[in-house]
């Protein structure tokens, strides 16, 4: 059996569900809950202070005949970033960064981390992050015309990967994934609350 969901369902009114379009969230997105990597984007900021951003609403594809691998995702101030990807343990620190926002404020070291320069681009990185992809701004394009949200293309120049997360990627220390306050219409909850997952192996397949 299927629930079929094309308008929003009348258990929504009241929920976050409904409110968040106020935030630019359709409702849609929370009944779906497909989650997204997470990672913390970090760039400086016009006064040289690092910048540091959670980011969820992404992805990751190979394009330009294989010759180059890309990231779509929201804005950030200069021409590039460096994708921080977090382990559990580090959170709660990363999190920190959205309260530690200030113009004048190291977003980075405020939050209880470390910044470190990236080696190919003019941008901080997270030390205690496992994996840090530098990257370069491409393109932008509003999602719809005339959109307050855009969507940009970065390209990943090159990559910090730790060894533990080399050797065993489905571990304790893989890549986080967010899944922004999902909502069962059957049975809406009246608190509800985001997710943070971890990837966990069911299958696998040699080539296609
Ligand atoms: C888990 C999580 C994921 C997020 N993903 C995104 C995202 O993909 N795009 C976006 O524009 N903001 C996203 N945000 C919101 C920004 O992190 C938040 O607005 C942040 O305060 C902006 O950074 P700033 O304060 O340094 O400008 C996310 C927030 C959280 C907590």
């Amino acid at each position: 059996m299927k629930y079929q969901y094309k308008a929003m369902p009348e258990s929504m009114r009241g929920t976050y569900g409904e409110f968040a379009k106020n935030f630019g969230f359709d409702w849609k997105e929370f009944i779906m809950g497909i989650p997204t990597p997470m990672f913390l984007v970090t760039t400086y900021k016009s006064n040289g202070q690092p910048n540091a951003t959670m980011q969820s609403w992404a992805g990751f594809t190979s394009a330009n005949h294989g010759g180059g691998y890309y990231v779509i995702l929201c804005s950030v101030e200069k021409k590039v970033a460096v994708l921080n990807f977090m382990s559990s343990d580090l959170y709660k620190a990363c999190m920190k960064t959205i309260q530690n926002n200030q113009f004048e404020a190291d977003e980075i070291t405020s939050s209880g981390l470390t910044a470190e320069k990236a080696s190919w681009v003019e941008a901080p990185m997270v030390a205690e992050c496992f994996m840090n992809l530098e990257c370069r701004y491409l393109w932008e394009k509003e999602i719809v015309p005339g959109d307050d949200h855009v969507m940009i293309c970065l390209e990943v120049v090159g990559g910090h990967i730790e060894k533990d997360y080399m050797e065993d990627m489905f571990g304790d220390k893989g890549v986080l994934y967010y899944a922004h306050h999902p909502i069962n219409p059957e049975d809406v909850k009246e608190k509800g609350c985001d997710y943070v997952a971890a990837l966990r192996k069911v299958n696998q397949s040699y080539e296609y």
